[in-house]
C-alpha cells in the first residue's frame, strides 16, 4: 500500500473537531504548522486516539484504543511482548502505511487533525513526528551528514551547520564529536550512535518524538545517558517511548500507558499512580512481575 493511500474507514473529512486545524498536516501548510507550539495555552492533548483498531490481515493488534497524550511530557508505553506497543507508535506517524497487511480504523489525531484523513501528507506528518528505533541505525555517512539528512530530504532552509551543531548539543553528543564531524557515524559506540540518531530525529524540529525501546540495545552507562537525555528532550518535545523496562518507565516518564495481551490499553495515568496504586488487578500483576 502506498503512503498516500488512506487506511481509515472513516469518510474523508469526517470527524475532525476543529476546522481551524483542518489543514495543518497538508503539505503546503507545514511551515505554518511547525512554526510554534501552543504550550500552556490549551490543555488539549497533542495526540489523541479514539476507538483506534489496527489489524494485520485477520489478526487484531490494537483493540479500541482511547488515549490523550499531553504536550511536553514523557509518556511511556509498557506491556508484554506482542501487545501492540510498536503498532501504536507506528500509527502516530503512519509508519504502518508501509505494511501491506495493516489496516487502521478509528481516530488518531495530532493537534486535532486526524492523521489518517485523505488530505494528510505522510511526509509532512513525519517531519512533525520524529522517530528513534531500538537498534541505533546511523546511515553509512559522516556524523554531519547523518544529522543533516532530514534537512536535505525535506528541503528545510536555514543554516545547516548551525542546526547540526544545535541538534548534536541537544542530543548531548556535541562535546564528544565536534572535532570529528566528517568521520563515519558507524565508527561511534552504540550509545553514541543512538544519540546521533536522536540528533538526526530532532534536526527537522519535530513536535513529537517517538522512541521504540531506544535503550534496550545499550549497555547500562549508555542507557542512563539516553534516559537523562529523554527527560531533557521533554522540555521541548512531546515524547512517547515504548519500553519493556518498567524501572525505566518509572524513572523517566510522567504518564504511563499499560497495554496488555489482546492489544488493549488497560490503564493510562500518572506514572506514580500506575506504579504505586494501579486501578486494575491485571496491571498490578504485570507490574509486580506475576506475568509478562
Ligand atoms: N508487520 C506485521 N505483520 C503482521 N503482524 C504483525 C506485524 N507487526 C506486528 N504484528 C503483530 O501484531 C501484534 C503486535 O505487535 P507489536 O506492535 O510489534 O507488539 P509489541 O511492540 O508490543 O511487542 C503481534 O501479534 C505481532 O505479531
Ligand atoms: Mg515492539
Amino acid at each position: 500500500m502506498s503512503d498516500n493511500t488512506p487506511q481509515t474507514d472513516e469518510p474523508a473529512g469526517g470527524e475532525t473537531a476543529d476546522p481551524t486545524n483542518d489543514d495543518m498536516l497538508v503539505e503546503t501548510d507545514v511551515a505554518a504548522a511547525t512554526s510554534g507550539s501552543t504550550a500552556g495555552a490549551t490543555p488539549d492533548p497533542v495526540i489523541r486516539s479514539r476507538d483506534l483498531d489496527v489489524f494485520y490481515g485477520e489478526e487484531q493488534a490494537l483493540d479500541s484504543i482511547d488515549i490523550d497524550i499531553p504536550e511536553n511530557r514523557v509518556t511511556a508505553i509498557i506491556g508484554p511482548s506482542g501487545c501492540g506497543k510498536s503498532t501504536f507508535l507506528r500509527c502516530i506517524n503512519r509508519m504502518n502505511d508501509r505494511i501491506d497487511a495493516c489496516r487502521v480504523t478509528g481516530e488518531l489525531s495530532l493537534r486535532g487533525k486526524n492523521v489518517y484523513d485523505d488530505d494528510v501528507d505522510p511526509v509532512a506528518l513525519r517531519r512533525r513526528v520524529g522517530m528513534v528505533f531500538q537498534e541505533p541505525n546511523p546511515f553509512p555517512k559522516s556524523i554531519y551528514d547523518n544529522v543533516a539528512y532530514g534537512l536535505e530530504i525535506q528541503n528545510i532552509e536555514g543554516d545547516h551547520d548551525e542546526i547540526v551543531e544545535q541538534s548534536l548539543k541537544r542530543a548531548a553528543l556535541w562535546d564528544e564529536v565536534s572535532h570529528q564531524l566528517d568521520s563515519s557515524g558507524l565508527e561511534l559506540s552504540g550509545g553514541q550512535q543512538q544519540r546521533l540518531c536522536i540528533a538526526r530525529a530532532i534536526a527537522p524540529d519535530p513536535e513529537v518524538l517517538l522512541m521504540d525501546e531506544p535503550a534496550s540495545a545499550l549497555d547500562p552507562v549508555a542507557t542512563s545517558q539516553v534516559e537523562d537525555l529523554i527527560e531533557e528532550l521533554a522540555e521541548d518535545y512531546t515524547v512517547v517511548i515504548v519500553t519493556h523496562n518498567m524501572q525505566q518507565a518509572a524513572r523517566i516518564s510522567d504518564k504511563t500507558a499499560v497495554f496488555l495481551t489482546g492489544g488493549e490499553l488497560v490503564e493510562f495515568g500518572d506514572t506514580d499512580q500506575i506504579f504505586e496504586n494501579p486501578e486494575h488487578q491485571r496491571v498490578e500483576d504485570y507490574i509486580t512481575g506475576k506475568f509478562g
